[in-house]
């Protein structure tokens, strides 16, 4: 028998119907995949079995038994943990506070830090993470914040563990790290549910795959049933012939050229140039100081030596916005952080930056500009449109957006500044196949106008797929320089690993 069955599940957001009689059933000590593009409805199918919405209609059973998930706490009792796909630590807070937030050890109101901390660190141990229990969240990287959000919902001791977009930033040792702890949650009889949008992850560690289209339920099968090809076109709805559309498009001069470039601790030595209708890929570990040095680029963080120069001269970009006035623009990695204003609509976040283009009068300086607000919603219609943004109007606001929909504001933002020199960093983190292929078609028209993208990206067959030449950092130096001609996976991971 089933350890979960989620029956005709719906549910609407005011009148938009998100779920439309959704099934989910997932056997006991196995990994079912919840598969489906941006929007499809999966975070809100696995927030209502975690007790954060409620279902319009529908059953749950566990165990063959009629449940009522009111609140977190009733799903927490039934057994049910959920990473969420947005990481939601407190960043004030330490490790172990995080982890055992609101079921601190202690008695009589008194919290015991001594047992909490030496808790988390048995727990650190035998996850393999190595993390320390006091240090503050805000001072960790993306990638640990996401293994010690992993180790929390272990730790609950959940039969059901939903893992949403698990590994969007973690590295790949730390992806091996997570499916051996996978692996022995299922011999102990745990199911998982694991969402990602990394057909590979799912072919490795699942045994059955759900898919949803459009808040639709479109089937479930055994893994080993599908490939990527069937995956894809059940997902998207139609046969999807090519991820990586590059074009090829004259290469220009130099548009920007990066000289011995140093910043004590973070990085030396790095001198590399991007030209006109170049992409150029940035590959590295994790930690390799890759976007340390996008950062210095940005005028975010300061360097010690060296010199950028951006068509001919040197610039002296001191802050973002120096850098944005030379036309160079970012699109960060911790785009919660950065990235976002959460509780503003879809449109406003596209065109905030970029007011100046919309500004046609200046009236005085108590009424200011008029703003043309005629242009500016043409802009923000066409952008949505161009990305494929799934959203009820250009008014709703960006926090209650699917993740990957998020993920496309930013870089129609972007796209909308029309920047010389854009860079991405990991730029379809989280994107569907289907509006990764857009977007990669937008980075090639963006290219042919003449620009450059710098690309930072993890992602193996995204590097290949879409740079003219890739750099390759290693240990916060530079490791080497592949062409087109010269990519390979084996190239690429011996130079990552050169100055190890
Ligand atoms: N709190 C909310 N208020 C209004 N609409 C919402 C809310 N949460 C989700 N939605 C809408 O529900 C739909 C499904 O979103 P959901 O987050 O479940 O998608 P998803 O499949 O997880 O996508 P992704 O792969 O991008 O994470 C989206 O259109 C989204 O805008
Ligand atoms: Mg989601």
């Amino acid at each position: 028998m089933e350890l979960l069955n989620m029956q005709g599940i719906s549910k609407s957001f005011f009148k938009n119907k998100v779920l439309d009689n959704v099934h989910l059933k997932v056997k006991e000590g196995s990994v079912h995949a919840l598969m489906g593009e941006n929007g499809a409805g999966k975070s809100t199918l696995m927030k209502i079995l975690a007790g954060v919405y409620k279902a319009d209609s529908g059953e749950i059973f566990i165990d063959g038994q009629k449940v009522e998930i009111l609140s977190p706490t009733a799903a927490q009792k039934l057994g049910i943990a959920m990473i969420h796909q947005e990481l939601s630590a407190l960043p004030e807070m330490t490790v172990a506070e995080n982890i055992f937030l609101s079921r601190e050890p202690g008695k009589l109101g008194l919290v015991d830090y001594k047992k909490m901390h030496e808790d988390t660190a048995v727990l650190m141990k035998t996850l393999k993470i190595d993390i320390s229990s006091k240090k503050k969240m805000k001072e960790l990287r993306v990638a640990d914040q996401q293994m010690v959000e992993i180790a929390k919902a272990i730790s609950l001791d959940a039969r059901i563990i939903i893992m949403d977009e698990p590994t969007s930033a973690i590295t790949d040792k730390e992806v091996d790290t997570l499916f051996e702890i996978i692996r022995s949650l299922t011999k102990q009889g745990k199911s998982i549910i694991y969402i990602s949008h990394k057909m590979d992850e799912v072919f490795k560690i699942c045994d059955e795959i759900t898919i949803l289209r459009d808040g639709s339920f479109i089937g479930t099968w055994p893994a080993s049933e599908l490939d990527d090809a069937s995956l894809i076109k059940q997902m998207v709805g139609r046969e999807l012939k090519d991820v990586f559309p590059k074009v090829d498009v004259p290469i220009g001069d130099n548009l920007i050229e990066i000289k011995n470039l140093s910043c004590h601790n973070q990085f030396e030595d790095i001198s590399f140039n991007v030209r006109k209708g170049e992409i150029l890929g940035v590959a590295g570990l994790v930690g390799s100081g890759r976007t340390e040095v996008m950062q210095t680029i940005f005028g975010l963080a300061p360097s010690d030596e060296g010199q950028i120069i951006f068509e001919g001269k040197v610039l002296n970009t001191k802050t973002p916005t120096d850098a944005i006035k030379h036309g160079i623009a970012f699109v960060t990695e911790d785009r919660k952080k950065e990235g976002i204003i959460p509780d503003m609509g879809v449109g406003q976040n596209v065109t905030l930056p970029f007011m100046s283009q919309f500004c046609s009068k200046f009236i005085n300086q108590y009424l200011g500009f008029i703003v043309d607000r005629r242009k500016e919603a043409d802009t923000i219609e066409k952008q949505i449109k161009a990305l494929g943004i799934k959203t009820k109007s250009s008014k709703q606001t960006i926090a209650s957006l699917s993740g990957g929909n998020q993920q496309k504001v930013i870089l129609a933002k972007w796209l909308t500044g029309d920047p010389s020199v854009l860079i991405l960093d990991e730029p379809t983190r989280g994107i569907d196949v289907g509006a990764k292929a857009e977007i990669y078609k937008l980075m090639c028209e963006f290219v042919s106008r003449g620009k450059a993208i710098i690309m930072v990206s993890s992602e193996m067959p995204e590097v290949m797929g879409m740079s003219d030449r890739i750099i390759v950092m290693s240990n916060r130096k530079l490791g080497g320089e592949l062409n087109r001609s010269e990519f390979s996976q084996e190239r690429i991971m011996d130079l990552a690993v050169s100055h190890l």
